[in-house]
C-alpha cells in the first residue's frame, strides 16, 4: 500500500487480488462502454484556473450533505456485491467512511444485511433502495432501515431494467460465487480474496436471502433483476417511498432537466446526477454534462448531489464548481476495498481528499462553499 499514490494504482493492485469476475464487475459499463468513458472523458476535459499568489495557509473541506456535517464534500455510493470485492465488504467500507467523518451507503443488493452492519458499526449510515414488485418486501426493507437506524434513505430510480455488461455474462457472474472449473482455477490464484470472502459473514445478498420469494435457485443477478424488478415504476411510487420513509431521501439516477424537475417536486431532500456509473442507458450523456444545466433547473429547490467517474480530487472540484453540493463515489473505493479490505478504503478516501485539498490551494479556494464555476476555465 506505500507505493500506491492514485486511484489508478488501487485499480491495479485489486485486479491482481481478486478474482476476474469481479474485478470486471466493478469496473465495466454496459454494452459499448460510451456512456462508461464520456463520463471520464468529460471531466477531464474541464479544465481549472490555476491561480497564485493568494493566502491558502487556512483551509478546510468541511461542508455538509443533508444538514449534516461531513469532513469533505463525497460520500461512499451504493454498491452492489461488496462483500465479494472482500469478505465483509460492507462493513470494512463503513467504517472507513466514518473514521473519515463521511457518509457510507449500502445497496439493496449488499452481501451483509442492514442488520449486520448496523451491529459492527457506531454511527448511521444511508441505505440504498430498489423497488421490486413484492411492495410488501420493500416496505419491510424500508422498515429494516428505519429500525437500523439509517440517517437517509436513497432510491435509486435508474434501474428498472438492468443495463447488460458483456464481461459479467461471459464470465458466468453469480451469486455466491459460480463454482465452475474455470472460475475455480482463477480463484486458486487469489488465496487471500478467498480467505477473505470465507470468513466473511455471508456469500449471498444478505438483505434478501430467504426473505424474497423467488429468489431460490436464481442464481445470475440480471436473470433475477428482470424477474422481480418493477418495471411500472412511476413519480407516484416515490409518494408511495415517502408515505413509509418519513426521514431523508434522496432520489438518485437523475440525468435529465424535466426529470430533475419532477424530482424536485416529491419533496425529496436531494438528487444525485447521475447514469449508474455508465452501467445503464449505454449512449446517455455523461454525468458531469448534464451537472451544470440540472443545477441551474433545480439547485435553488433541491440538494444537488453528482457521481459517475469521480477518480481524482480534481474531479470532486470540478463537479462542485459546476453546482453540486456534494459527491458520491463508487468505483474509486471499491478499488481500495479489494486492494487492502478497511486500509484499502481509507487509503481510498485519503488519496482523493489529499487531491481536492492541494487542488483548492492551487485554485486559489480555502474552503468547500468558495467553489464555483470561476475556478474553471470557461
Ligand atoms: C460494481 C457497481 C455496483 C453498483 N451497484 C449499485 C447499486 O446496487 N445501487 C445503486 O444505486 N447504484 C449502484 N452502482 C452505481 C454507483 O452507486 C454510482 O452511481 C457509480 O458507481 C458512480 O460512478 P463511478 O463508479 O465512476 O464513481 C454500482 C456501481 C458499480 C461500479
Amino acid at each position: 500500500m506505500r507505493d500506491v499514490t492514485c486511484i489508478e494504482d488501487l485499480r491495479v493492485l485489486a485486479r491482481r487480488r481478486i478474482p476476474r469476475a469481479f474485478s470486471d464487475y466493478a469496473e465495466a459499463g454496459s454494452y459499448s462502454e460510451e456512456t462508461l468513458r464520456a463520463n471520464r472523458g468529460d471531466l477531464e476535459q474541464i479544465k481549472l484556473r490555476q491561480r497564485v499568489m493568494v493566502d491558502v495557509s487556512s483551509r478546510d473541506t468541511a461542508t455538509t450533505m443533508l444538514g449534516e456535517t461531513v469532513s469533505l464534500p463525497f460520500g461512499l455510493g451504493p454498491v452492489a456485491m461488496t462483500g465479494l470485492q472482500h469478505g465483509n465488504g460492507e462493513i470494512l467500507a463503513c467504517r472507513a467512511a466514518h473514521a473519515a467523518g463521511i457518509p457510507f451507503t449500502m445497496s439493496t443488493l449488499s452481501i451483509c444485511s442492514i442488520e449486520d452492519v448496523a451491529a459492527a458499526v457506531a454511527k448511521p449510515f444511508w441505505f440504498q433502495l430498489y423497488v421490486m414488485k413484492d411492495r410488501g418486501f420493500v416496505r419491510s426493507l424500508v422498515e429494516r432501515a428505519a429500525a437500523a437506524k439509517c440517517s437517509a434513505l436513497v432510491l435509486t430510480v435508474d434501474l428498472q431494467v438492468l443495463g447488460q455488461r458483456h464481461a459479467d455474462i461471459k464470465n458466468g457472474l453469480s451469486v455466491p460465487p459460480s463454482l465452475k472449473i474455470k472460475n475455480l482455477i482463477n480463484m486458486a490464484t487469489k488465496p487471500g480474496w478467498v480467505l477473505s470472502v470465507l470468513s466473511g459473514k455471508r456469500w449471498t445478498f444478505g438483505n434478501l436471502h430467504g426473505r424474497v420469494k423467488g429468489m431460490e435457485g436464481v442464481k445470475s443477478l440480471a436473470q433475477w433483476v428482470g424477474s422481480q424488478f418493477d418495471e411500472t415504476l412511476s413519480w407516484k411510487d416515490v409518494e408511495w417511498v415517502r408515505s413509509i420513509w418519513p426521514g431523508k431521501l434522496i432520489i438518485k439516477g437523475i440525468l435529465d432537466i424535466e426529470d430533475a424537475k419532477l424530482a424536485a417536486k416529491t419533496g425529496a431532500t436531494a438528487l444525485v446526477v447521475s447514469n449508474h456509473g455508465g452501467r445503464q442507458l449505454d449512449g446517455a450523456a455523461s454525468s458531469i454534462s448534464m451537472l451544470p444545466k440540472i443545477a441551474d433547473a433545480v439547485g435553488s429547490e433541491i440538494e444537488v448531489m453528482f457521481d459517475g467517474g469521480i477518480r481524482t480530487g480534481q474531479d470532486v472540484l470540478r463537479a462542485l464548481a459546476l453546482g453540486a453540493r456534494s459527491c458520491l463515489i463508487g468505483r474509486a473505493y471499491i478499488f481500495g476495498l479489494a486492494a487492502g479490505g478497511e486500509a484499502g478504503v481509507a487509503k481510498a478516501i485519503g488519496i482523493i481528499r489529499n487531491e481536492l485539498d492541494v487542488s483548492m490551494a492551487l485554485t486559489g479556494v480555502r474552503t468547500v462553499q468558495d467553489i464555483g464555476r470561476h475556478i474553471l476555465v470557461q
